[in-house]
């Protein structure tokens, strides 16, 4: 990784875990066993990628932060949070490691870790209706970002390609529906933040529709290096379990399309994000994340 991205990463992820510290219920909070685990699901070293994409974006069109950043930046990362913790469950995948640790239901038990879950998404969207009310000159810009997560979690967005993810664990599918689970499932969310930071910056249509593009595609060239990264990554700089997509009968691009063209197709969705992000005023930092969605090794 570049130096130059690696140092935007942190600056940026220290301010999205300062907003997030500042926004969410305190540790300490009754009930206390519930507010432990919401924090171990939150603060555990997770990229933070969703929520430097809406700050990333406002700042390629507006040129500057604009108001109602943080709000969108942390109820995005709280869905994102929410939709790992209850992935993980032994009625999902099952998986026993995230970001290094144990995942929430190994740690505190599956009831705790399905309530964590409700009560980041619900607070997700607190934020977003608090800031709305705090400001009403923000309020139109974070009404329509209430509208987009909504629209991106829900039974059209991530949470529909979740279903559909889980329902052929183990069976056959073509490539047109492995495309619409990565679209749903991952995609979603990673094109919300974009589409959200666009909002925020009062974007007109045609940027609007630039910044959702280059969404749409870094969150599928994002999906297929997950997918990649299951097969090929390091368990300890992962820090998730290698090989269990495969165990599971997950449907994944390198099971269907194999490696090499699945690095060869992760890469050319970068291309795309590229000639997208382009077209906005400032796209050097969107440009540097798509290249580093490909590229890491976490
Ligand atoms: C992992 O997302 C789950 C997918 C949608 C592929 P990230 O790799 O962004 O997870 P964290 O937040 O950095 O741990
Ligand atoms: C995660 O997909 C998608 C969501 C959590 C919505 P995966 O199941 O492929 O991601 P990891 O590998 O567990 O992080
Ligand atoms: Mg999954
Ligand atoms: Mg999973």
């Amino acid at each position: 990784m570049k130096t130059e991205l690696k140092g935007y990463l942190e600056e940026k992820r220290g301010f999205v875990d300062g907003e997030l510290a500042r926004l969410l219920p305190r540790r300490g909070a009754y009930p206390p066993e519930l507010h432990e685990a919401l924090h171990y699901a939150v603060f555990s070293g997770g990229k933070r990628l969703r929520a430097i994409l809406v700050l990333a974006t406002a700042e390629a069109i507006a040129g500057r932060l604009p108001d109602g950043s943080s709000e969108a930046a942390c109820a995005i990362e709280c869905v994102h949070n929410y939709s790992l913790v209850h992935d993980d469950l032994p009625c999902m995948d099952a998986d026993e490691l995230r970001r290094g640790r144990p995942t929430v239901w190994k740690k505190y038990g599956e009831a705790t870790a399905v309530l964590v879950g409700d009560a980041l998404l619900t607070v997700a969207f607190q934020i977003l209706a608090l800031g709305a009310t705090r400001e009403v000159e923000l309020s139109d810009r974070l009404l329509l970002c209430c509208q987009e997560l909504a629209a991106a979690a829900g039974s059209f967005g991530m949470v529909g390609g979740q279903a559909v993810d889980v329902a052929h664990e183990g069976k056959e599918i073509d490539p047109t529906m492995l495309n619409y689970i990565h679209r749903l499932k991952t995609g979603a969310l990673i094109r919300c933040a974009c589409r959200m930071g666009a909002v925020l910056a009062r974007a007109d249509n045609a940027l609007l529709v630039a910044a959702s593009r280059y969404g749409e595609h870094l969150g599928l060239a994002f999906q297929i290096a997950d997918d990649l990264l299951n097969v090929t990554g390091d368990e300890a700089r992962l820090g998730k379990s290698v090989g269990s997509d495969e165990k599971r009968g997950k449907n994944t691009f390198p099971k269907i399309h194999g490696l090499a063209k699945s690095r060869e197709m992760a890469a050319q969705h970068m291309e795309e994000a590229h000639a997208e992000a382009n077209r906005l005023p400032e796209p050097e930092a969107l440009v540097a994340l798509a290249r580093f969605v490909i590229e890491r090794d976490h």
